[in-house]
């Protein structure tokens, strides 16, 4: 039987993607432009920078999905694309791409959430198979979410950040020890120079039973740690030995990671979820990933991670969930909008 094609394209924050996946989860082709050498010097996204280099790489992106997979646009039975949450201006460039295609093409067009996107990426490839019902844990820079998952559409939130991600607390820790951005994969090398007990920071578990996260503390911590107490002090990390630098990426990491892992076992026991699920950027920290399988298995849960390649912005992740959402015909009308938010 021809297999379903699908075009995903990806432009929430900033990468550019697009992918060409059969049937939700055979990856025919995989394009990620990145813009993080933009962003460096500012140790953040800029929307304006993103969206104008989103436009800029669109084209290339594109054909060059189409090169890899090595299939013709007539083939494609439906164009998907990110349209929350993100930034409006960079999303709107892929969305505005993405309702062109579908219209020129006279196929379905279907907008997905960036986030749920996340999630499945678990799914791409052999990784996924049968893994609902399931808890899921997506982990990113913009982002950090528990869900019940009973099927790839049927997402039910059980807890989510009150103020900083748990990606945004790398990035702002990384800015702090003046380390490159994006300060995740930054503080996870350094971190494996140093020893995650010397220095204990804070682990916020907001109220008893409460699945809901909140970084903005340890962010403070450590800020306190580096520049004393309210920031009155002068700051310290340009004196810093290599060694008490890799000890506050250590006891930064291990504190995120233990939070992480422990609401998420907490969330898999309220519904008796045997499978839990794991992705987003962070997903790609290595500590984190162990202590989950080591948790994991010691509960005698299944842990299904998505692949390295898969866990950051990547367009493979739209396309494998719009091939459910084609599946039970739900299409979205051309004038559907971007949003900020989750919706
Ligand atoms: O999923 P993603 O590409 O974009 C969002 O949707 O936000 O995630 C990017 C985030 C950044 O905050 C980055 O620092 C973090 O994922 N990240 C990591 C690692 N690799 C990427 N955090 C911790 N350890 C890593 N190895
Ligand atoms: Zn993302």
């Amino acid at each position: 039987m021809k297999p379903t094609l699908i075009l995903g394209l990806e432009s929430s924050c900033d990468e550019t993607a697009a992918a060409i996946v059969a049937d939700g989860r055979r990856v025919l082709s995989s394009v990620v432009a990145s813009q993080a050498n933009l962003h460096e010097t500012y140790g953040g996204v800029v929307p304006e920078i993103a969206a104008r280099a989103h436009i800029e790489n669109l084209l290339p992106v594109l054909r060059a999905a189409f090169d890899r997979a090595g299939v013709s646009r007539q083939q494609i039975d439906a164009v998907a694309v990110a349209y929350c949450p993100g930034l409006i201006v960079a999303l709107v460039v892929g969305l505005t791409a993405a309702k062109t295609l579908a219209w020129a093409w006279g196929r379905p067009f279907i907008g997905i959430n960036h986030i749920h996107g996340h999630l499945q990426s678990v799914m791409l490839e052999e990784a996924g198979q049968d893994c609902f019902p399931a808890v899921a844990l997506v982990v990113s820079g913009g982002h950090t979410s528990l869900y019940h998952a009973r099927g790839p559409l049927e997402l039910e939130l059980m807890g989510r950040t009150r103020d900083d991600a748990a990606g945004e607390a790398f990035d702002k820790v990384a800015m702090i020890l003046k380390l490159p951005y994006p300060g995740g994969p930054s503080i996870e090398s350094l971190a494996r120079r140093g020893d995650p007990a010397a220095i204990r920071f804070p682990r916020t578990y907001l109220e008893k039973d409460s699945l809901d996260f909140s970084f903005s503390g340890i962010k403070t911590a450590v800020l306190y740690h580096c520049r004393g107490q309210n920031m009155l002090g002068e700051d310290r990390v340009e004196r810093m030995s290599e060694r008490e630098k890799a000890d506050i990426a250590a006891g930064f990491q291990a504190a995120v990671v233990e939070v992480l892992v422990r609401k998420t076992l907490a969330a898999a026991a309220r519904v008796s979820a045997r499978t839990v699920l794991l992705g987003g950027g962070v997903a790609a920290n290595s500590a984190l990933r162990d202590q989950l399988q080591d948790r994991c298995r010691e509960r005698g849960l299944d842990l299904r991670v998505a692949a390295k390649r898969y866990c950051t912005d990547n367009a493979a992740m739209v396309a494998g969930l719009a091939y459910h959402r084609f599946q039970a015909g739900l299409f979205d009308d051309l004038s559907l909008e971007p949003a900020a938010i989750s919706l």
